[in-house]
Formats: C-alpha cells, sequence, structure tokens
C-alpha cells in the first residue's frame, strides 16, 4: 500500500506492508543517494531488526555505519545529538548521502533533527518499527530534541525522502506500548473517520491479534489523515492543530506525572475523554458520544480517567498553559463535534478549567 504525502519538492511516498523490511535498501535507491549512508536505531531495536535492515541495504549497494543510542526518552537531547553528529563527521558522510531511522518516535525525532542540521541538511529515511511511530511521528517532518526545561522544545520541520512501514515489526511491540499507538488511530478516527471509528470497534479481537490485513488498513488510513492534514499544514499555522485533540490535557498531565506514570498514548487517552467532556459542556458534542470514545479506548487497553487525588485544577491549568499552542494566555484546543469531525476552539483559562 502507498500513500503520498504532498508537498510540492518535499512530497514523499509512505508505503506499508507486512515484511516490507528486506525491501527497505531498494526504497532508497530512486533518491540517487551517495554510497555511504548512516543508520541509526537504539539496542533494543538494532537487536531485533538490525540484522535484516542492514543486509537490505548493503545489498542494495550501500555502505553502512551504524549509529547507536541508549534506549529511552531521557536520551533524546542534545548531548546524544552530539554523539550522532560525531559518528557522522567520523564517517565521512556527505551532503548527498542519506540517514535512515529504525525504530520507535524517540529514534525517528533525533534522525530527522540530525538529518535537518548536519552540513546545512541531508535527506533522511524513516523505518518506524512501534505503532506511534508508525501512524504519527514518522510522518509530517516534525523533528527534534528535548530539553531540561522542556519536552520537544528544540527542533525543527523537515520532511523524510520516504516513509518504510513494516507492519511485522509490530509483533515484538511490548503490548502497552501498542495500546499507546492506538490511542493516536483512536484520535484519527474522532477527528477525521468515522468509518475507521467503526472499524476499530468492530474488529478489535484481530486488531489486538495483529493481523496483517487490519494492521495495513488502520496504519493506512491514520498515515493518509496525517498525510492530507499535513499537505494543507506543515507548519501548523492552523488546521494541522485538529491532530492534537487529546494532546493538550494529556501533555500537561505527562508534565505534571513528570513523564514517568503514563506512556504518551496513554496520557493523550485520558486527554481525549476529557476533552470530549469539555466539547459536551460547551454544547458541541452530543450527549452519548463521549460515552462511545472512552469505551472504544477501554477496549484497547487504555485509561479514560485521572485517577483522584493525583493532580488538581490549578496544577493542570498551569501545565496547559505551557502549551506551544497557547497565544496571549488563551488555549486552543481540538474539540470533537461527532464521531468523524473536529473543531479547534480558543478559550480562556478559565473555561477550560470545566475539565
Ligand atoms: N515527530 C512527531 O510528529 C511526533 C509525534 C508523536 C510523538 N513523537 C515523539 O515520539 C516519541 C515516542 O515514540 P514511541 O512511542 O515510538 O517511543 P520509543 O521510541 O521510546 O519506543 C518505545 C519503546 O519500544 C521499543 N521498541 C521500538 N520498536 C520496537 C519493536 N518493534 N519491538 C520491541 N520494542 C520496540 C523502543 O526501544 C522503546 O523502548 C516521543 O519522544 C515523542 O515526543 C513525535
Amino acid at each position: 500500500m502507498e500513500i503520498k504525502v504532498n508537498l510540492e519538492d518535499r512530497s514523499y511516498p509512505i508505503r506499508i506492508g507486512d515484511g516490507m523490511l528486506s525491501g527497505l535498501g531498494r526504497a532508497l535507491l530512486p533518491l540517487g543517494l551517495e554510497r555511504k549512508i548512516a543508520l541509526v536505531s537504539n539496542p533494543t531495536v538494532f537487536s531485533l531488526y538490525g540484522g535484516p535492515a542492514l543486509s537490505s541495504l548493503e545489498e542494495a549497494g550501500f555502505s553502512v555505519t551504524v549509529i547507536r543510542v541508549p534506549d529511552g526518552e531521557e536520551y533524546k537531547n542534545l548531548t546524544w545529538m552530539e554523539f550522532i553528529y560525531g559518528e557522522m563527521l567520523k564517517a565521512r558522510l556527505e551532503r548527498g548521502s542519506c540517514l535512515v531511522a529504525l525504530g520507535g518516535g524517540v529514534i525517528g525525532d533525533m534522525t530527522g533533527f540530525a538529518a535537518s542540521t548536519y552540513m546545512r541538511g541531508m535527506r533522511y529515511a524513516q523505518a518506524p518499527t512501534t505503532l506511534l511511530a508508525q501512524v504519527d511521528s514518522s510522518v509530517g517532518g516534525k523533528t527534534g530534541v528535548n530539553h531540561a526545561l522542556g519536552k520537544n522544545m528544540i527542533g525543527t520541520f523537515w520532511q523524510p525522502s520516504t516513509v518504510w512501514i513494516d507492519t511485522a515489526t509490530l509483533k515484538t511491540l511490548p503490548p502497552a506500548e501498542f495500546a499507546a499507538g492506538m490511542a493516536e488511530v483512536i484520535k484519527y478516527g474522532v477527528i477525521k473517520d468515522r468509518a475507521l471509528f467503526e472499524y476499530l470497534e468492530t474488529r478489535a479481537q484481530r486488531i489486538k491479534g495483529l493481523d496483517p490485513d487490519c494492521l495495513r488498513h488502520i496504519i493506512g488510513r491514520s498515515c493518509e489523515i496525517k498525510a492530507e492534514v499535513v499537505g494543507k499544514d506543515e507548519r501548523e499555522a492552523g488546521l494541522r492543530a485538529i491532530l492534537n485533540y487529546g494532546h493538550t490535557v494529556g501533555h500537561a498531565l505527562e508534565t505534571l506525572t513528570k513523564y514517568k506514570k503514563y506512556l504518551h498514548g496513554q496520557a493523550v487517552a485520558i486527554g481525549m475523554c476529557a476533552e470530549a467532556e469539555l466539547a459536551e459542556k460547551r454544547g458541541l458534542l452530543k450527549p452519548g458520544v463521549r460515552e462511545r470514545i472512552k469505551n472504544l479506548l477501554r477496549l484497547y487497553g487504555l485509561p479514560t480517567e485521572i485517577p483522584a487525588g493525583l493532580v488538581d485544577g490549578e496544577q493542570m491549568l498551569k501545565a496547559m498553559l505551557l502549551d506551544k499552542k497557547v497565544r496571549d494566555g488563551r488555549i486552543r484546543m481540538a474539540l470533537p463535534e461527532e464521531i468523524g469531525s473536529a473543531r479547534i476552539e480558543t478559550m480562556s483559562a478559565e473555561q477550560s478549567l470545566f475539565i
């Protein structure tokens, strides 16, 4: 299955299938790259998929330097970027070369950032191996690292040259990580695609059992939706903010729990429920729809409530005001109107405190 992200001279294909890793090298040939390239990964993913990825790249004629960064969000920082640049320089990578990100969103974000800044910009390919990366972070060109004072605060918009998704890699993904990725898939259903939402409701067993046809369908639809939104608003001037449904509250919750209690998708799941409640209170969402969203999140093993006593309203508000989308103290939130449709609402901090 192939999907195109349409961005004029920065357009690129997303290819999705079961057992695609062996074709990774061939996928890079049309880019007309230098022979020397680098594969960026972490030890966990490299021990599982580094072998086949490397063979595929070498069979296609590339000479590959492997760059490994430790596994974890805590290494997504400038110190480890410096390490990556050092490895690239030692390997004498040139501007006409390419980086290949093999891993989840952490590896993808760091690789994209390295590609966008090394010698003022080179190409990179995404080979995402978590569900979250396959449906979200590998598409759209947001790259970056964390700063001690804030997550994803240092970054660029830099589109990949190709996204190569092997759904078979999900077989080794821990179930909680799979569920976290499902939160983003459910989000696409709520904001843009009623049929996808219903598909997720009726085929949960097959999806959780990693049926390849179901995976291709849900990942494909998610990528199509993200590609369409990014194609219209690459730099988040307006429409792209729709993808943030669940994220305003979700990010605040992650910040307040110091990124230790929840995986990103779990926090987004709770955020989707809280924001649906706010939409209901503002008269945007019909009664009953919120319950349906909540039930679907539960079906995939996701949390839907903030545990009592974990955080208070005032703390949440302060954390939400740190969001990158806050303008002049007003919060911009993507709120659902019905299954398959959402809109951006701007409100004062007090109004958002309905949550
Ligand atoms: N750029 C964007 O648009 C965007 C969007 C959403 C999230 N993100 C970023 O993505 C990151 C989160 O990504 P993530 O959820 O993929 O986390 P991650 O990259 O940390 O991966 C989660 C864990 O799964 C392991 N793993 C990866 N693939 C595996 C596989 N196939 N089998 C077994 N284990 C595997 C990883 O080693 C890691 O331990 C965050 O840093 C977030 O800021 C970026």
